[in-house]
């Protein structure tokens, strides 16, 4: 196997990498200096996009008039389904939606059909953002509604097995047999989990600024965390070649996968910027937000876990039913974690899904292992409660030294290091074994813990790294930055890679005429815009050194090319470090001002790593290195619970977590408190709820649809096992995005078991769920 050099292996031990430096973009943001996606407003001749959207959930737009609101002042262009500009392709077909990689269902507009609530039907354009919404407020549609399906528990909804869940997973998969095994099992424990439908719910909604810049080139300033994926769907939607379009992202105000994928609002706003030859801008309101970008959908799990009475699991058996669009078989896969987690010889999951008449869900903040981690790890605390063993010891008993679903050995897993970790931090010693025992006052208090894991996903990307004579460097890679400190990393890295001070590098991204590369999606940006950055400074290396030996004026004239090594900015000889000079000598010898390197980043430290689709899943498509990667860690949770009121307060909180290279451990900590946060809102607040009769969101605003504030949430201690993972990626690093939220649920619900002894299945634990649950006999 062909293995790149390490950043250890090659880099000073004293840098910024692994300091907690502040965010480079942080004062930009804070005086409003950042330009996000909405604020290109000095664009000449700036015009206003308001969606106008069907108040039905199902049927078919009969009329639409829009001659009241055409007339109104400042009204540029009015489209419906009636003129929309026609797209060279749509996202219509399963083979079209593969090759756009657009899950957004359906284009809206290309029919008179309406599929959901929400569901854009026309499209204003007026001089300013008031008199486009007053417009709007104008057009009358009259439409046939039909008898929407709801979601998945609705009585008219069809359940069926799908052939793959996003074309991923197979709809069923076995390993052995999985119902002999259950059936055999001295200890067998059946249980229903259920989760509400969930909305990303970032702070800066979904938001596109067009500007065609000539009739065949289009710029478009869009809310994306994929700037290459973007611009490949729209160019092709729009019958333009990929370098016809550029797609710009400089700052994000959140993403967590919302805006990992195209949606209809930033074709629209193209379409209609073209139409009317000026620069359109369209932000979804905080409600259109809820229709247009997707979300996690509502969701059960049934998990029947087999084990022997010492608490060894030997069989599992997962069944999840969901609820989908009228055209994606979309589905979380639950099942990979629930498969990996544990040493486990037996295994089957299967998925229902029912199309229902609502949006496409989509991936949300560690899609799949967030909810299936609240079956697994719900499940593992009842075994313990079941066989009288500590939450932490029956997870020991069944530690997984291989990945048992591929049968790979682990790149690197720190996990038991995590648990002990975790525990001292928490005070986990001073845990009651029994529930429903520890009090305070009047409150129920309990403490809980759960397992997370997150895999390590392929990908790939480009950097390039310019470096001056005089000591600057310019860095670039297509990446997008989703608020969670890539500016900052990356320059670290560019920093210790090139020996230069973190002030004197410059990183840009977030356009998609720098060095291609893919999306920030799967927690992969991390690791690979880092490891193509230090690999492109390598590269830099390579072609000074040969410079060095050839050039009789250099200190290390006629050396061999392996013998020497950048040490801080110098060229030296490994064996004889006196003997060496600058880049910046040697450079100002050779003439150059400066002297660009390049490199592909790959996960998978192998560069014979196949190419996969970012999101690729372990089981289809294995490391080249014969490795299963994953980030593991352990949360710890103590609630209290008011046995009046219902209501539970999350007292304290403890992560402990082992995710490689951790590259800054300030952006790192941030990273895993808004993780266990969007984990504790999941727990105890959020839902979307909906109207079982209209299909339509019934709390699509911040002010009905809760999430934690400061109030909800303590003080939370956060710690990282620094692990050295030579078969990730060149810079170690697993990403610290997503697992952050997995296993929170379950922690918390773990809690609240251990405080009143009663087990709450079904997310969020509302104080009424709370108190149902108490009223119920032991
Ligand atoms: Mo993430 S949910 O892959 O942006």
């Amino acid at each position: 196997m062909n293995m790149n050099p390490q950043f250890s292996e090659t880099n000073p031990k004293e840098g910024v990498v692994g300091q907690p430096l502040d965010r480079i973009d942080g004062r930009a943001k804070v005086t409003g200096q950042a330009t996000y996606s909405a604020e290109y407003n000095q664009l000449p001749n700036l015009t206003h996009a308001v969606l106008k959207t069907s108040d039905i959930a199902k049927g078919r737009v009969q009329r639409i008039d829009i001659s009241t609101a055409a007339k109104q002042p400042g009204v540029l262009a009015i489209f419906t389904h009636e003129n929309l500009p026609k797209l060279a392709k749509l996202p219509n077909t399963p083979e079209d939606k593969k090759a756009l990689n657009a899950p957004m269902g359906y284009m809206p507009m290309t029919s008179d059909q309406i599929f959901y609530a929400g569901q854009p039907v026309a499209v204003v354009v007026a001089d300013t953002l008031e008199n486009a919404q007053y417009a709007a407020s104008l057009i009358r549609v009259n439409s046939k509604a039909e008898v929407p399906v709801a979601a998945y528990h609705d009585p008219k909804a069809t359940l069926y097995v799908p052939e793959s869940v996003q074309g991923r997973l197979d709809g069923v998969t076995r390993r052995n047999d999985a119902q002999a095994a259950f059936q055999r099992a001295p200890v067998q424990l059946t249980a229903t989990y259920s989760h509400a439908t969930i909305h990303h719910n970032m702070m800066e909604p979904g938001a596109t600024t067009a500007h065609w810049e000539a009739p065949d080139r289009l710029t478009i300033y869009d809310t994306t965390q994929g700037i290459s994926e973007t611009q490949k769907t729209v160019s092709q939607m729009l019958g333009l070649s990929v370098e016809q379009v550029r797609v710009v992202t400089k700052y994000l105000g959140g993403g967590f996968g919302s805006k990992a994928w195209v949606w209809p609002h930033t074709v629209l706003a193209a379409l209609a910027a073209k139409a009317v030859k000026r620069p359109v801008k369209l932000v979804l309101t905080r409600p259109q937000q809820f229709t247009s970008m997707g979300y996690r959908e509502e969701q059960q799990q049934v998990l029947r876990l087999g084990a022997t009475q010492s608490g060894k699991l030997t069989s599992l058996i997962h069944e999840k039913t969901s609820t989908t669009s009228p055209w994606d078989d979309y589905a979380e896969t639950n099942s990979r974690i629930i498969g990996m987690l544990y040493e486990l010889p037996a295994y089957e999951s299967t998925y229902r899904m029912a199309r229902a008449n609502v949006m496409t869900p989509t991936s949300t903040r560690a899609p799949g292992d967030m909810p299936g981690s609240f079956a697994i790890e719900c499940s593992m605390d009842d075994l313990a409660a079941h066989l009288n063993i500590d939450p932490i010891q029956v997870r020991l008993i069944n530690y997984a030294e291989k990945d048992s679903s591929t049968g790979h050995p682990w790149s690197s897993k720190s996990l038991k290091e995590c648990y002990t970790r975790g525990a001292e931090l928490f005070g986990w010693s001073k845990r009651n074994p029994k529930a429903g025992e520890t009090r305070q006052g009047r409150m129920l208090v309990g403490m809980g813990m759960a397992t997370a894991s997150y895999p390590v996903h392929n990908s790939q990307g480009n950097a390039r790294v310019r470096l001056y004579a005089d000591g600057r460097a310019v860095v670039q890679s297509g990446a997008t930055d989703l608020g969670t400190g890539t500016y900052t990393i990356i320059t670290q890295v560019a920093a210790d890679s090139l020996g230069l001070p973190a002030e004197k590098v410059r990183f840009e991204l977030g356009d998609s005429t720098l060095p291609s590369t893919a999306w920030s999606g799967g927690s992969t940006a991390a690791g690979r815009v880092s490891s193509s950055v230090y690999l492109a400074a390598q590269d830099i290396w390579q072609k000074l050194i040969k410079i060095a030996v050839a050039d009789r004026k250099s200190p290390l004239y006629q050396a061999n090319p392996t013998d020497v090594v950048m040490e801080k900015g110098r060229l030296q000889l490994k064996a004889d470090p006196g003997k060496g000079e600058s880049f910046g000598e040697l450079m100002k010898r050779a003439s150059l001002g400066d002297i660009e390197g390049s490199a592909l980043g790959r996960y998978g430290s192998s560069y014979e790593a196949p190419q996969t689709t970012a999101n690729a899943d372990p089981k289809e498509k294995e490391h080249a290195s014969g490795h299963s990667m994953h980030a593991f860690g352990a949360h710890f949770c103590e609630v209290h619970v008011d046995p009046e009121l219902g209501t539970v307060r999350v007292s304290r909180w403890v992560s402990v977590m082992a995710a490689g290279r951790i590259l800054n451990p300030k952006t790192a900590r941030s990273q895993v408190m808004g993780g266990s946060i969007f984990g504790i809102g999941a727990a105890l607040m959020e839902q979307t709820k909906q109207d079982p009769n209209l299909a339509r969101y019934t709390n699509a605003s911040l002010a009905d649809y809760h999430i934690p504030v400061n109030a909800d949430i303590p003080n939370m201690v956060v710690d990282f096992i620094e692990e050295h993972d030579p078969y990730v990626n060149a810079m170690g690093v697993k990403g610290i995005g997503e697992i952050s939220i997995v296993g929170v649920t379950a922690a918390v619900a773990n809690a609240v078991f251990h405080a009143t002894g009663k087990r709450l299945r079904s997310l969020p634990m509302t104080p009424s769920k709370v108190l149902e649950a108490l009223r119920e006999p032991v």
